[in-house]
C-alpha cells in the first residue's frame, strides 16, 4: 500500500501534489539553486562497450550508460579535468596539439568515460532540473538513471541537459558522460575531457529561463553623463500547465553596497511558454566600470508568482559606454582608450585546459602587472570564470566565437554565447571568427557575417562585432564589407592605405606581432627548440614587439590591437617541431613567468617607471667577447654601467629600446635611468654563484577548503647570496603534508618532456578465481532469502563449471545460482579496497558474498565489478550468484577475479627549474588545516611552504554518494 503511513491530511496533500504539481511548490518560497558538481567523479580512458546507445527501446542503453554498471575499480577524478594533459608526450602525435597522443590517430586515448553518483532531496519533486556543462571537449553524450539525456558536440560552449523526466529525487542519481576527443577544432593544444565545471541548477517550473537576464546601462548620446538608464530584460520560462502572473523585482546595489534602485513590473506568463519582462530604472551619479576602475553593481532579481518567491537571481553588471569612431578608434566611457591587449590560448601549465578559477585570476593579475587591458578569447568561447576575473580586476574582453557558418547548430552556439556572456562589462565586442580563408574575400563570407552579426545584434544592441581577418588584401568585398569593425590579423602595412580608402570605417588590430622567444634564452638553438628572447625573430606574417606597437600606438582610428600571445601555449612550436611541444609566442611562458618583452610592454602600457636590462651576466668562457645588451625602459635617457664604468648614455625613443655591443666581465651590470634630467631609475644584473639553496614563494598564503581553491608557488633557485641563478636546471623533488594536494608543476620550458601532473600508480593485485565453481538451476532465483545462496548451503552435488570458459552454460529461460569459495588473508581485508569482477552474466545477476547482496548486473557486455571488502572476513567465503537467461545462450563466466587495490604509492612530485624558476601548484581538500610544502634537491638547501586552508563561506557543492 503506497500511502499505508500516512495520516489522512498528508494523504489529501500527496493526492494534491500529483494532480497539481504546482501546489507542492506553494507550500514555501524556494528560490532557485545553483551546486558545483565538480567533485567525486569515476573516470575511466577507453570504451570497450562500444555503442551503448539504444535505439530500438529508450532509456535500455548499455554500459557505463547504466545506472547499475559498476564503476568501482575506475580512477577518482575532480573536475576540471584533462586527460590528454596525463598522456605521455610522444614525437609521433600532432604538433600543433602539442605531441600528446589523442585525437586523429590514437583511437585508445580518444574515447572516455566519466560518471558521478549523486542524492537528491525529496523536496526536488515538482522542480526543474538541469545539468550545466561549461564545456567538454568534445563531442559527449549524457546519460542519467540510464536515460540519454543530451548530446554536445563543440568542445567549448556552454550547454544544458534537462534531467527533471529522469531524476531520482529523495534518492541516488547517476550521472554517466561519454566524451569522444578524437577530432580536433582548433590547430592549438585542446586538451580532452570535462575541463570546465559542471553544475547542478534546480529551479521551479516558474522561473527566469536559462541565462534568462540581460542586463544593460545607457546614456543619451552614449556619453556617461547625467543618470544611467538601466535596462533589464527578463526572460521568464512557465513550464507548468497553467498560466502564471509573475512580478519580477529588480535591486541594484552599488559597487559600495547600497541599493541604489529598485522597479519592478508584473506580467502573465502563458503555460509551456517563455516571456521577456522589460524592465527600465535609472542610477543616479553612476560609478563607470574600466580596467583601471572595475567597480561592478549587482543586480538582485526577484520573481515572485502566487504570494511566493518563485526565482532570485544575481547578476553582477558594469556601468559603461563603448564605442567605435573611425577617427578616435576605440572609445570606452566616452573617450579614446587605446586597446593594449593579448590573445589568449586558455592551458596552462600543471593543468592543462583544466584551469582552476584562482588560476584565471592569476594570469589576469599577470596581464595586468604588463599594461595589458584587454584580453581575446582565442579562437573559440571562454570558461566563465575567466570573464569574472576580467570584470572583477578590470581587463576588456574580445569573445570569441570557434565555428564560422551559418548552420543551425552553429547559430544556436553563438546565441548560446551571447546570451551567457552579455551581462560582463569586460566584454566589450564579439568577434565572429578567425582568418577564415575560404571566407575572407568572397560574397558568401559577407553574407555569412551578416547572418552571424544580425543574429549578435538581435540579441545584444550594445556591442559591435569584428572578426579576425589577414588576408591582406582589404576592400569593401568579403568580411570587410559587413562588419561592423574591421580586424586586421598582421598586415598592419596596409592599414594607412585602408582608412584613407575608408575613412568611415572602424579598425581594430585583432592579432599582431608573433614575436617568438624562450624565456631567459638569448641564442638560437633548434636542436634544444629554444628561441633568443631579443625579439629579433617571428615568422613571416608576424613582427616584433616594437614594430606593431610603435605603428599603433600613433594612429588612435586603429584603435590599438591585440600582440600574438600574452602566454605561452600549448602546440604551435613555430618555429620549431619536437623536441618543442609548446608555443614560443608569449611574452609570458606557460607558467605566467616573464620573458623581456614583458618589461617593453610595460614600459609603454603604463605609467611605472621601468627599467630592465638583457641578457642575465652568467657567461662563462665568454670573457672579452661582445654581448649584445639592451634596456627595456621608459626613461627619457638610460646610462648602462660595468662594474661600475660608465658605457655610455643614450637617450631613448618613446616605444622603443636601447642597445649596447658590452665586452663581456663577470660582475655587475647596471643601468640608471633618467626622466627630465632626474634620475627616476636603477637597476643590476649580476654574475651570480653557483645554485645553493630554493626558494618557495606562493602566490597566496591563504586560500579556501572544499572548492578547488589553490596557491601557485614560484619554485627558485638561488646562490649563496640569494640570487636568482639564470642558467640554473636543478631537479627539485616535492613533497606536501596536510590537508591539500599537489594539481601540477611546470617550468615554461618549450621542450621539456616531464610530465605536469603524476596520477597515483595504482597498486594492483588480480587474483584469478575461477575454479571450484557449482551451478544448479532452479525455478526462480531472484529472492535475497534462497537457501541456496546462503554461505553454509552444500553444493558439492552440483554441477561443475569452469568460470573462465565462455558464459554459455544455460539456456533460454533457465535461472541458475552459480557458487564457489575463496579465500583472503587479514592482510588482503587492509586494502584500500576489494573487488569482485565478472567477465560475464549472460543476461542478469545478482551477486552475494557470505549471503549479502553486493551489486547487480543487467548488461550481459559489460564485465561488472563490486566493491565487496565490507562483507569478507579472513579466511573462507562464499560467492554466490543469482543469474537468469532471457536471451540465446547465457551463465556466469570469461574470467573471475578478486582485485586486491593496496593504497596507492603517492605519487613522487619533482619538476627541473628552468633557467633558475618552476612552477607548483597546490590544491585545497574538502577539510581545512595547515598544508606544508617541502622542496629538495640534490646539493642545495630545502625550503618549505606553508599554506593555511581555511573553511569555505562560499561554494555549495552537489553532496556525492
Ligand atoms: C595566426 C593565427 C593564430 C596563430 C598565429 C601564430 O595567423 O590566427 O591562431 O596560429 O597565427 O603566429
Amino acid at each position: 500500500m503506497k500511502f499505508r503511513f500516512c495520516s489522512q491530511t498528508s494523504l489529501i496533500v500527496a493526492i494534491l501534489v500529483i494532480f497539481h504539481p504546482n501546489l507542492f511548490a506553494a507550500e514555501t518560497d524556494f528560490p532557485g539553486e545553483r551546486l558545483l558538481l565538480d567533485f567525486g567523479w569515476k573516470f575511466y580512458l577507453g570504451n570497450p562497450w562500444g555503442d551503448v546507445l539504444s535505439l530500438g527501446k529508450a532509456g535500455e542503453n548499455r554500459g557505463p550508460a547504466r545506472s547499475d554498471f559498476s564503476d568501482a575499480d575506475w580512477q577518482t577524478v575532480n573536475l576540471p579535468h584533462d586527460w590528454a594533459l596525463e598522456l605521455p608526450f610522444d614525437r609521433n602525435a600532432d604538433y600543433n596539439h602539442g605531441f600528446k597522443p589523442v585525437g586523429p590517430g590514437y583511437p585508445a586515448n580518444d574515447v572516455a568515460w566519466y560518471r558521478r553518483t549523486f542524492e537528491l532531496p525529496a523536496t526536488d519533486a515538482g522542480k526543474r532540473l538541469r545539468l550545466e556543462f561549461d564545456g567538454v571537449y568534445r563531442n559527449c553524450d549524457v546519460f542519467v538513471n540510464d536515460w540519454f539525456v543530451g548530446h554536445h558536440d563543440d568542445g567549448y560552449d556552454s550547454f544544458r541537459c534537462d534531467i527533471t523526466a529522469v531524476a531520482q529525487p529523495g534518492g541516488k542519481n547517476v550521472i554517466a558522460v561519454k566524451v569522444d576527443a578524437s577530432q580536433f577544432e582548433g590547430w592549438f593544444y585542446e586538451g580532452a575531457g570535462i575541463y570546465r565545471h559542471v553544475w547542478l541548477e534546480t529551479a521551479n517550473p516558474l522561473a527566469v529561463a536559462p541565462d534568462g537576464i540581460f542586463v544593460c546601462s545607457k546614456f543619451k548620446n552614449n556619453l556617461p553623463q547625467g543618470a544611467a538608464q538601466i535596462t533589464v530584460e527578463a526572460a521568464l520560462l512557465n513550464l507548468q500547465t497553467n498560466p502564471a502572473e509573475a512580478m519580477v523585482t529588480c535591486e541594484i546595489v552599488s559597487p559600495e553596497g547600497k541599493l541604489v534602485a529598485r522597479f519592478h513590473k508584473s506580467d502573465q506568463v502563458e503555460s509551456m511558454a517563455q516571456k521577456t519582462v522589460r524592465l527600465a530604472g535609472k542610477v543616479f551619479l553612476p560609478v563607470l566600470w574600466s580596467p583601471e576602475s572595475p567597480k561592478l553593481y549587482h543586480l538582485n532579481t526577484t520573481v515572485q508568482s502566487g504570494g511566493r518567491t518563485v526565482d532570485r537571481q544575481e547578476t553582477e553588471f558594469g556601468i559603461r559606454t563603448i564605442a567605435f569612431d573611425p577617427n578616435q578608434g576605440f572609445l570606452l566611457n566616452g573617450k579614446h582608450y587605446e586597446i593594449k591587449g593579448t590573445c589568449n590560448h586558455q592551458d596552462a601549465a600543471g593543468v592543462g585546459v583544466a584551469v582552476p578559477d584562482a588560476l584565471q585570476y592569476f594570469r589576469i593579475a599577470k596581464l595586468k602587472e604588463m599594461g595589458c587591458n584587454a584580453y581575446r578569447t582565442s579562437h573559440n568561447a571562454p570558461t566563465p570564470e575567466l570573464l569574472q576575473a576580467c570584470d572583477r580586476l578590470g581587463m576588456l574582453v574580445l569573445d570569441e566565437n570557434r565555428l564560422f557558418g551559418t548552420d543551425a547548430a552553429n547559430l544556436d552556439r553563438l546565441k548560446g554565447q551571447i546570451r551567457r556572456d552579455r551581462n560582463h562589462p569586460s566584454v566589450f565586442a564579439w568577434s565572429l571568427g578567425n582568418e577564415e580563408w575560404k571566407a575572407q574575400d568572397t560574397a558568401t563570407g559577407a553574407a555569412i557575417v551578416r547572418t552571424m552579426q544580425n543574429l549578435a545584434h538581435s540579441l545584444d544592441s550594445t556591442r559591435p562585432c569584428t572578426m579576425a581577418v589577414n588576408s591582406g588584401s582589404y576592400g569593401d568585398f568579403g568580411i570587410f564589407s559587413a562588419l561592423d569593425v574591421k580586424g586586421f590579423n598582421y598586415h598592419f602595412e596596409s592599414m594607412d592605405a585602408y582608412h584613407a580608402a575608408f575613412p568611415a570605417a572602424n579598425i581594430l588590430g585583432t592579432e599582431q606581432a608573433s614575436t617568438i622567444g624562450t624565456r631567459g634564452i638569448y641564442t638560437n638553438d633548434e636542436s634544444l627548440g629554444y628561441v633568443s628572447a631579443y625579439d629579433d625573430r617571428n615568422p613571416r606574417w608576424g613582427c616584433s614587439a616594437k614594430e606593431w606597437w610603435s605603428y599603433f600606438a600613433t594612429r588612435p582610428w586603429a584603435s590599438g590591437g591585440f600582440d600574438w600571445t600574452g602566454f605561452d601555449y600549448r602546440g604551435e612550436p613555430t618555429p620549431y617541431q619536437w623536441p618543442c611541444i609548446n608555443s614560443h609566442f608569449g611574452i609570458l611562458d606557460t607558467c605566467g613567468f616573464p620573458k623581456d618583452n614583458f618589461w617593453y610592454y610595460q614600459s609603454w602600457w603604463t605609467t611605472n617607471v621601468v627599467l630592465h636590462l638583457l641578457p642575465h651576466w652568467n657567461w662563462p668562457g665568454r670573457e672579452g667577447q661582445d654581448i649584445d645588451v639592451r634596456a627595456l625602459s621608459n626613461c627619457r635617457e638610460v646610462e648602462l654601467f660595468l662594474n661600475g664604468q660608465s658605457l655610455g648614455r643614450q637617450t631613448m625613443k618613446r616605444d622603443s629600446e636601447l642597445k649596447w655591443k658590452v665586452k663581456y666581465a663577470p660582475g655587475v651590470l647596471s643601468a640608471k635611468g633618467y626622466t627630465d634630467g632626474r634620475l627616476a631609475a636603477e637597476t643590476k644584473v649580476e654574475t651570480t654563484g653557483e645554485p645553493a639553496a630554493i626558494q618557495l614563494e606562493p602566490d597566496r598564503k591563504n586560500i579556501q577548503a572544499g572548492g578547488g581553491d589553490i596557491s601557485v608557488i614560484t619554485v627558485s633557485v638561488r646562490d649563496a647570496q640569494n640570487r636568482i641563478v639564470p642558467v640554473a636546471g636543478n631537479l627539485i623533488h616535492f613533497h606536501l603534508a596536510g590537508p591539500g594536494k599537489i594539481l601540477g608543476v611546470g617550468n615554461g620550458d618549450p621542450s621539456c618532456h616531464e610530465p605536469d601532473t603524476f596520477v597515483p600508480k595504482t597498486n594492483l593485485r588480480v587474483i584469478p578465481e575461477n575454479h571450484g565453481w557449482h551451478y544448479k538451476t532452479l525455478s526462480a532465483v531472484a529472492s535475497p532469502q534462497l537457501s541456496e545462496l546462503q554461505p553454509d548451503f552444500d553444493d558439492a552435488g552440483w554441477e561443475k563449471v569452469d568460470a573462465e570458459a565462455n558464459a554459455d552454460s544455460l539456456k533460454v529461460p533457465q535461472q541458475a545460482v552459480f557458487r564457489t569459495k575463496f579465500s583472503v588473508t587479514a592482510g588482503d581485508l587492509k586494502a584500500e579496497s576489494v573487488q569482485l569482477k565478472i567477465g560475464r552474466i549472460d543476461d542478469r545477476g545478482w551477486v552475494y558474498i557470505n549471503g549479502k547482496l553486493v551489486g547487480e548486473s543487467h548488461d550481459w557486455a559489460s564485465s561488472p565489478a563490486f566493491e565487496i571488502k565490507p562483507l569478507l572476513h579472513a579466511g573462507e567465503n562464499t560467492l554466490a550468484v543469482a543469474v537468469i537467461n532471457d536471451d540465446g545462450s547465457g551463465g556466469l563466466g570469461n574470467g573471475v577475479a578478486l582485485r586486491i587495490l593496496e593504497k596507492a604509492d603517492a605519487p613522487k612530485w619533482q619538476r627541473s627549474v628552468f633557467n633558475g624558476l618552476a612552477q607548483i601548484i597546490v590544491q585545497s581538500v574538502a577539510e581545512p588545516g595547515e598544508i606544508k610544502l617541502t622542496a629538495t634537491a640534490d646539493g642545495l638547501a630545502a625550503a618549505a611552504a606553508v599554506i593555511q586552508s581555511e573553511e569555505s563561506k562560499s561554494q555549495k557543492m552537489a553532496p556525492a554518494l
